[in-house]
C-alpha cells in the first residue's frame, strides 16, 4: 500500500532551488515499451503508477510536455480533484499546476488551450494560430526553427516555475537528454513482456549516455516505482 505522505517525503523536490529542477516520469513494460497496444500509456504501471502520478503532478510548479503526448493522450488543464489539495497548500503551490505545452506547429487540443495554461513554441510556428492562442493561454516564443529547451526553461524559471514535471514524450525526453537537462528519472516499470513496436521512453539522433544513480526502488502490486537521479560531474 502506498502512503501519500511518504511517497510525497520520497519525491520531494530539493529544497531552495535556485533554477529549474527538470523531473521526468514515465512508465514502460518490462522490455521497454512506452505503450499498450492502443498507443498510449496510461495502463501501464496499473494503480501504483496512477498514485505516483498524481502525487507527482500535486508537487510541481508546472507540467512540461510536448506536443505529441497532448495529441495522443488528449490533455486538459489539470483539475482540483486531481492532485492533492491539502498538500499542495502545505508546500505553498497553486491549486493546480498549468500545462507547458511544447509545440511548433501548434495543432494543439483546443480543450487544453485555456487560461493559466502555457504554450511554448518558436518563431518558425504559424503566427495568425499563434496570435490566436496568445488571446487564450500564455504564449511564450523559445527559439526560431524549433523551440531550444534552455530557453523554455529559462521561461519558466522567470515565472517562478522551477519544480518541473515533465511527462514526455520520448522526442522531447530525447532531446533534454541530448541537452542534459535533466535531474531527474521517475520510471515505472509495469509488470508486463509487451513485444510489438512500441517507443521506447526516450529517443534522439544522438546516444546521449547520461550516467545516474539510483534514488530509490519500491515495489507495489508487481510494479517497480523507481527515481534516478543524474549524477554530473
Ligand atoms: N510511457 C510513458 O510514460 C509515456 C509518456 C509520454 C508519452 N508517451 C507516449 O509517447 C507517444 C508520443 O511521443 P512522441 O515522441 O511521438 O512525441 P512527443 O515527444 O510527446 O511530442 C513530439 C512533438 O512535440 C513537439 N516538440 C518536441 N520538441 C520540440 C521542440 N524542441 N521544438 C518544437 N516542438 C517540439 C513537436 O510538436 P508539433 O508537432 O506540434 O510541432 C513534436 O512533434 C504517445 O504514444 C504517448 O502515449 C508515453
Amino acid at each position: 500500500m502506498l502512503d501519500t505522505v511518504d511517497l510525497a517525503r520520497r519525491y520531494a523536490y530539493p529544497e531552495g532551488l535556485d533554477r529549474p529542477w527538470v523531473r521526468m516520469n514515465f512508465a514502460s513494460s518490462v522490455d521497454g515499451s512506452a505503450t499498450t497496444e492502443d498507443g498510449v500509456s496510461g495502463a501501464l504501471g496499473g494503480d501504483p503508477d496512477a498514485t505516483v502520478f498524481a502525487l507527482l503532478r500535486s508537487l510541481c510548479d508546472v507540467i512540461l510536455v510536448a506536443a505529441g503526448t497532448v495529441r495522443a493522450e488528449g490533455y486538459e488543464p489539470v483539475k482540483p480533484d486531481e492532485v492533492h489539495a491539502e498538500l499542495r497548500a502545505e508546500l505553498g503551490l497553486d491549486p493546480v499546476p498549468p500545462i507547458a505545452v511544447v509545440s511548433r506547429s501548434l495543432d494543439l487540443p483546443e480543450a487544453l488551450i485555456a487560461p493559466g495554461q502555457i504554450v511554448i513554441t518558436s518563431a518558425a510556428s504559424p503566427p495568425e494560430r499563434r496570435s490566436e492562442l496568445a488571446e487564450v493561454a500564455e504564449v511564450v516564443v523559445a527559439g526560431e526553427e524549433v523551440v531550444h529547451l534552455p530557453t523554455a526553461l529559462k521561461a519558466l524559471d522567470d515565472r517562478g516555475l522551477r519544480r518541473v514535471l515533465c511527462e514526455g514524450g520520448p522526442s522531447l525526453h530525447g532531446a533534454l537528454a541530448d541537452e542534459d537537462l535533466i535531474d531527474e528519472l521517475c520510471l515505472t516499470i509495469a509488470p508486463v513482456l509487451a513485444a510489438g513496436h512500441g517507443p521506447r521512453i526516450a529517443h534522439s539522433d544522438h546516444f546521449a549516455g547520461r550516467s545516474l544513480t539510483l534514488g530509490h526502488l519500491l515495489e507495489a502490486e508487481d510494479v517497480l516505482l523507481t527515481r534516478w537521479l543524474r549524477r554530473r560531474g
